[in-house]
């Protein structure tokens, strides 16, 4: 479908492979049940090569995921081929995603080969593993800071082969969003296979750009994004899956696209994440963050309380929350403060409630918010008869 955008979550593979965010088989299988409830075109369950563990928990996973793909990554070595097969075997869906690095830095410095053993090694790659799997998923490292003539060439040979998916990684976050898209449209231009196989893109957020990377992408022809929950991921982070697909659903008129993400999962799916590492995510966090739909200056609850839309651009529900938050400080004003008190069960008047304000905004000052509790106290002190 020409405006359907596939979601390849990697939290289990790239969002994993982040210090502190290591997680074992019980709570990757957790975590990939969840991910499969969002409907996740694609998990990415790991890197079955790396460890014994790694291998059985995709296997693992592969056994109980039904509906979306798993994904299981390798370097372009045999022997990671066919760990990557044997591992993703049990699923209905299986795809091997094969990868090696482009760029003149890392073909020099770390692989120490030239352009042509590359190219030799990719194409073999995606044969020996098209063996075992239909779907095969090729990823040039680096691409980003890669010779364009030499992604092209590399990305024909690779289709020619039989790779199903293309990837082109911003692995170090260094593209600008517009540099980014227009390599992204060079490809669609000057790949003559590329309508055999689906573009795909994966950004890192080294620079803060990772979505916006995503999103210019989209525009100039991706068609699938690698992404994970929170943002987490190697160094800065990847591209964060919630904020591309409400960005992609609040902004569908501009955007054009669609994906199959169920948005209500979001949020439980965030909380899942951050419960499994203990990692919580920064309060301003777009989408998942704890202020993310919470308001506490004045003008703001006053315009929230009459019409939400004046201060906010998706509905709190939308990601799973049961509605926003009106915070209580030193920034409220009277209004919020009596709509508070009214669902507290008080009916005040004009003097009344003057008269707890001066007290409130004395007690804002010294507390930052106030709880309901301390509400409750302030009312029965100041006004005893109500
Ligand atoms: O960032 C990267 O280049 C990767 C690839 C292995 C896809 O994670
Ligand atoms: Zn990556």
């Amino acid at each position: 479908m020409e405006n359907q955008i596939s979601i390849f979550d990697t939290t289990l593979r790239d969002g994993e492979q982040s210090p502190g965010f290591s997680m074992n088989q019980d709570e990757k299988l957790r975590l990939a049940l969840q991910l499969e409830r969002l409907q996740a075109d694609v998990i990415e369950a790991g890197f079955p090569i790396a460890s014994e563990g790694d291998f059985k928990t995709v296997r693992k996973i592969s056994e109980h995921i039904k509906r979306s793909t798993v994904a299981a990554l390798c370097r372009t070595r045999k022997k990671d081929i066919e760990r990557a097969a044997e591992a993703v075997e049990p699923a209905p869906k299986p795809r091997i995603h094969t990868f090696i690095a482009t760029s003149d830095i890392h073909m020099k410095y770390k692989l120490k080969k030239n352009r042509e053993e590359v190219l030799e090694s990719a194409v073999g790659a995606v044969e020996h593993a098209r063996k075992y799997c239909d779907e095969v998923e090729f990823s040039a490292e680096d691409a980003s800071r890669s010779d364009p003539e030499f992604l092209y060439d590399i990305f024909t040979a690779v289709i020619d082969a039989g790779a199903k998916i293309i990837n082109v990684p911003d692995t170090v976050g260094y593209a600008m969003p517009w540099e980014y898209g227009e390599l992204i449209r060079k490809i669609r231009e000057n790949v003559p296979n590329i309508d055999q196989a689906i573009l795909s893109v994966h950004c890192h957020n080294d620079l803060g750009v990772a979505v916006a990377n995503s999103l210019f992408a989209i525009k100039n022809g991706a068609q699938q994004i690698e992404c994970t929950i929170n943002g987490i991921g190697e160094r800065a982070g990847n591209a964060s899956l919630e904020e591309i697909v409400m960005a992609i659903a609040t902004r569908k008129n501009i955007i054009g696209k669609e994906t199959n993400i169920v948005t209500d999962q979001i949020v439980p799916t965030s909380k899942l994440l951050t419960e499994i590492t203990g990692n919580q995510v920064q309060p301003n966090k777009a989408i998942v963050g704890e202020n993310a739909f919470a308001h506490e200056a004045g003008i703001h609850q006053h315009g929230v309380l009459n019409n939400p839309m004046t201060y906010e651009i998706m509905t709190p529900e939308s990601v799973g929350l049961t509605g926003n938050k009106i915070v209580l400080g030193k920034h409220s004003g009277r209004f919020a403060l009596n709509k508070k008190l009214q669902k507290l069960g008080y009916t005040l008047g004009k003097d009344e409630l003057n008269q707890i304000y001066v007290k409130f905004t004395n007690l804002a000052d010294e507390k930052k918010t106030i709880k309901e509790q301390e509400l409750l106290a302030l009312v029965s002190e100041t006004l005893p008869h109500k």
